[in-house]
């Protein structure tokens, strides 16, 4: 086997999914501590604590204290190579968290085992779907007192979709708590308290009909004994292609404050969690150990450094090598550019990285030129698919202070949806501007920036839009006729797609209902 091959083996790329405050950040520091990746767990925290990382953020960024360092965050764990791509969260949640979801091979689903499967969760869940992602799962802060294990796992059976296979199993909780039981090692794993900001001792006890463990758990041993029985009866058994199709989820549980049960699920998660997988393009399939580079841009992120307004493409790399100074093209326009300076994110800085292989994260400065769902290849003219444009599920009438300023307003508009994080619609029967966004900061974002960059002040008002669905239909009789009689609702996208927007969740449906030959998609493709 090549070295090359043998490296891209080691890579595992993935992302965070959770609801706010299922304690996805604190994992996060947890992650990066098991991966020597920072020296003290809490700097990835600068959001709630106030302290930031040096470099420089567009000025809204400071002031709402959103990271964009960690971004993507890779480290070293055993003897694999982890790249953790950050998913907007709370209010800076926004569609590029959907699209992230794309650029991962698999993906760690937070849940807070006090409140179990929450909206956010079963938004993130419907976009890992599309492409079957396989799912680990941690279920959060058995320090505290939280609700029935087997609950919640049915829970996510249910409203997730996806079978539940414990591998860890919590011994008690709250107060209580002593510490995970792995089903399949039969090993304790000895919970001590306070161990948040180092790397706990790793004490175990093997075998729960043991002496020790006996004496270990006293009068809880019994407990547990008939709660691990009752456990392996109720639930699946873990199987690892089940995982990797994206049908079954191994469940691990623990406190990422205490930091405790992370390494456990950290062990399995490398080990069986996928390596970089191939991925389509509209000519052909990518193998990962291809030897020529590929790679999509998944996100774009502006203002990185203010000094330069410079704008930062994160680009997945789906085949070979990205080297310093070499040459790619751009395929949509079908451009040569030499990248001599792409960075990455190691352990929360900026820094020039040499190489980057298959499953890796790399930023491209971007001047304006990319857009999201680029492809970058070796001269290669293709398109890689499967990163689409997310219905939008916020939406708001833009108007602006100096009506002669109309044309900066679209054309700022126009080229801020195509960064991604916004998008714009314009009804078909009036000259209103829709701007949609999945995330509400969004629309912040975009009124300063067009400040900033356009000169143009504007303001929004509400609309009567609940969400917006790309119309498809292969008759083009029937689609015009939809076109004539439903005009009122129907609007042109930034990329000039037909769209519809429905004014309440009843009024989609009924739609939907009375044109079965139209198609209503909540996603476009780029
Ligand atoms: P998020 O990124 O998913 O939004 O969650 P985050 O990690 O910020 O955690 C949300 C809150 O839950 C934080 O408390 C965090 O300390 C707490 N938390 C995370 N994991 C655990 C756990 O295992 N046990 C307990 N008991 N709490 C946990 P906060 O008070 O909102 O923030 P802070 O003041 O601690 O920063």
């Amino acid at each position: 086997m090549s070295d090359f091959i043998r490296e891209v083996g080691k890579r595992r790329t993935f992302a965070i999914i959770s609801h706010p405050d299922a304690g996805k950040t604190t994992i996060t520091e947890k992650l990066l501590l098991f991966g020597n990746a920072i020296q003290m767990a809490g700097t990835v925290k600068g959001r709630k604590s106030g302290r930031m990382a040096t470099s420089d953020w567009m000025k809204m960024e400071q002031e709402r204290g959103i990271s964009i360092t960690t971004s993507v965050m890779q480290f070293p764990y055993r003897e694999q190579m982890v790249n953790l791509l950050d998913t907007p969260g709370h209010e800076d949640f926004s569609e590029d968290t959907y699209r992230t979801l794309t650029a991962v091979d698999s993906v760690l689903m937070v849940i807070d085992g006090a409140k179990g499967v929450e909206d956010r969760t079963i938004k993130l869940m419907d976009v890992c779907r599309l492409r079957d992602t396989p799912i680990f799962s941690f279920i959060n802060k058995m320090d505290r007192e939280v609700r029935d294990h087997i609950e919640v796992m049915d829970e996510i059976e249910s409203i997730l979709k996806i079978q539940c296979a414990p591998i860890t199993w919590p011994i008690g909780m709250g107060k209580r708590f002593k510490g995970v039981y792995n089903l399949y090692t039969d090993t304790i794993h000895v919970f001590t308290p306070g161990q948040g900001h180092r790397i706990p001792d790793d004490i175990r006890i093997q075998g729960l009909d043991s002496a020790e463990a006996r004496d270990f758990l006293g009068e809880m041993h019994e407990e547990l004994v008939d709660e691990i029985e009752l456990v392996r009866g109720a639930s699946h058994e873990f199987d690892l292609e089940e995982y990797q199709a994206g049908r079954m989820t191994p469940v691990f549980f623990g406190t990422a404050l205490a930091n405790f049960g992370v390494r456990e699920m950290l062990d399995d998660f490398v080990r069986w969690a996928p390596a970089p997988i191939a991925r389509q393009t509209d000519t052909r399939t990518v193998e990962p150990t291809d030897n020529t580079f590929t790679g999509f841009v998944f996100k774009i992120q502006a203002n990185m450094d203010p000094r330069h307004r410079d704008r930062i493409a994160f680009l997945r790399i789906c085949s070979g090598k990205y080297t310093r100074n070499m040459k790619m093209r751009h395929a949509r326009i079908g451009k040569d550019v030499k990248i001599a300076d792409a960075v990455t994110f190691l352990a929360g800085d900026r820094s020039h990285v040499e190489e980057a292989l298959s499953g890796d994260i790399i930023g491209l400065h971007n001047h304006g030129t990319i857009q999201i769902g680029d492809t970058f290849t070796e001269g290669e003219m293709m398109r890689f698919t499967g990163i689409p444009h997310f219905a939008p599920e916020l939406f708001k009438r833009v108007r602006l202070k100096d009506p002669l300023k109309l044309k900066q307003l679209q054309k700022g508009l126009q080229q801020l949806s195509e960064e991604g994080a916004t998008q714009l619609f314009m009804p078909l029967n009036n000259n209103d501007l829709i701007l949609g966004a999945v995330g509400v900061l969004q629309f912040d974002v975009v009124r300063q920036r067009l400040k900033d960059e356009y000169k143009v002040d504007c303001i929004y008002e509400p609309v009567n839009v609940f969400t917006a669905r790309w119309v498809h239909c292969d008759d083009a009789r029937k689609l015009e006729e939809f076109r004539r009689k439903c005009s009122e609702n129907l609007a042109e996208d930034g990329g000039g797609y037909l769209t519809y927007l429905a004014t309440t969740r009843v009024n989609l449906s009924l739609t939907e209902e009375r044109w079965p030959e139209i198609e209503f998609r909540a996603t476009r493709e780029h």
